[in-house]
C-alpha cells in the first residue's frame, strides 16, 4: 500500500479465541480523509480501533502510521505519534469544567496532577483551551462542569480533547449515538471545523450522518470487509444493500 497513506491496515485480524472479531482487513487512510466506517453490532468496528491504538494486539497482520510498522510500539508511543480516540462510552471528568478538561489534555495531565496545575491560571494553555472550546461549538459553557454537560455537548468536548496537539488521525466511536437530532447537527458542525491536516475515522450507525462527512465509506460484516468506496459507491453496492434489508443477516 501506499507510502503517502496516514495509516494503512495490511491483512489484519483479531480473534477472541474462536470469534474472529477482526477478519483480514486492509485499508489506506489518505491524510486528511474523512472515512467513516458502518456496520452491524459486533461487526468487529470497535475492535478494529483497539487494534489500532494498541490497546489489542492483532493476531495477524500489519498496521503502519506513515509508513511506520506499529507493531511493537505501545498505546503511548501511537498517542504520541499522533494518533488519538474518543470511546463508546464518554471519558470525561465529570467533577471538572469544559476548560479545566481541556486544559487537561493540553498539559496531557491526570485529573490527580491538576490541583497544582489549577492555580497557574493565566497561561498559554487556557488561552489554547478556549480556542478549542470555540471550534468544537462549546464557547458558552466553558465554566460549566464536564457533568453538568447535555449528551451532545460532552461528545463535542470529547472531540475537542482529542483533538489537541495537532493530531495526524482521530478515530472516533460513535460519536452521535444517543444524540437528539439537534445535537447530531451541532457534532456534525463540530466535525467540519476539525481542521484536514487530521484524517478522521469514524464509527456511526447513522447512515446519513456518515455520508454528510465521509470522503470514503468502509463497511465492515462480521469482521470482513465487504466493501470500500465513496459514499455514492456504498450507496449503490448490492451486499451493502442485501445486509441492511436483512436478506443476508447471518
Ligand atoms: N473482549 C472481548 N472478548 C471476547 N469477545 C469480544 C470482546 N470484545 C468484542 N468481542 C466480540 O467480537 C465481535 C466484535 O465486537 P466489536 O465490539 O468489535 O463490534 P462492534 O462492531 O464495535 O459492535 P457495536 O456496534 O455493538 O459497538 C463480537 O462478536 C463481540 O462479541
Ligand atoms: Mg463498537
Amino acid at each position: 500500500m501506499g507510502g503517502a497513506a496516514v495509516l494503512s491496515l495490511e491483512h489484519v485480524s483479531h480473534r477472541f479465541g474462536a470469534v474472529a472479531a477482526v477478519c483480514d482487513v486492509s485499508l489506506a487512510v489518505a491524510p486528511g480523509e474523512r472515512r467513516v466506517i458502518l456496520g452491524a453490532n459486533g461487526a468487529g468496528k470497535t475492535t478494529l480501533f483497539n487494534v489500532i491504538l494498541g490497546d489489542l494486539r492483532p493476531s495477524s497482520g500489519k498496521i503502519r502510521f506513515f509508513g511506520r510498522n506499529l507493531s511493537r510500539l505501545s498505546t503511548e508511543r501511537r498517542i504520541r505519534l499522533g494518533m488519538r480516540r474518543t470511546y463508546q462510552t464518554s471519558l470525561v471528568f465529570n467533577g471538572l469544567t469544559v476548560r479545566e478538561c481541556l486544559f487537561l489534555a493540553l498539559r496531557g495531565l491526570g485529573p490527580r496532577r491538576f490541583a497544582a496545575a489549577r492555580r497557574a491560571a493565566a497561561c498559554p494553555e487556557m488561552a489554547e483551551a478556549d480556542r478549542i472550546a470555540e471550534s468544537v461549538g462549546l464557547a458558552t459553557v466553558l465554566h460549566t462542569l464536564a457533568g453538568e454537560l447535555s449528551h451532545g455537548e460532552c461528545r463535542q468536548l470529547e472531540i475537542g480533547m482529542a483533538s489537541v496537539g495537532q493530531p495526524h488521525l482521530l478515530l472516533l466511536d460513535e460519536p452521535a449515538a444517543g444524540l437528539s437530532p439537534v445535537e447530531r447537527r451541532w457534532l456534525l458542525d463540530a466535525l467540519r471545523a476539525l481542521p484536514r491536516s487530521v484524517a478522521l475515522l469514524m464509527i456511526e450507525h447513522d447512515v446519513d450522518l456518515a455520508l454528510a462527512i465521509a470522503d470514503r465509506v468502509t463497511f465492515l460484516h462480521n469482521g470482513e470487509l465487504i466493501a470500500d468506496g465513496t459514499p455514492a459507491e456504498i450507496a449503490s453496492d448490492a451486499r451493502v444493500h442485501d445486509i441492511y434489508m436483512g436478506k443476508h443477516a447471518h
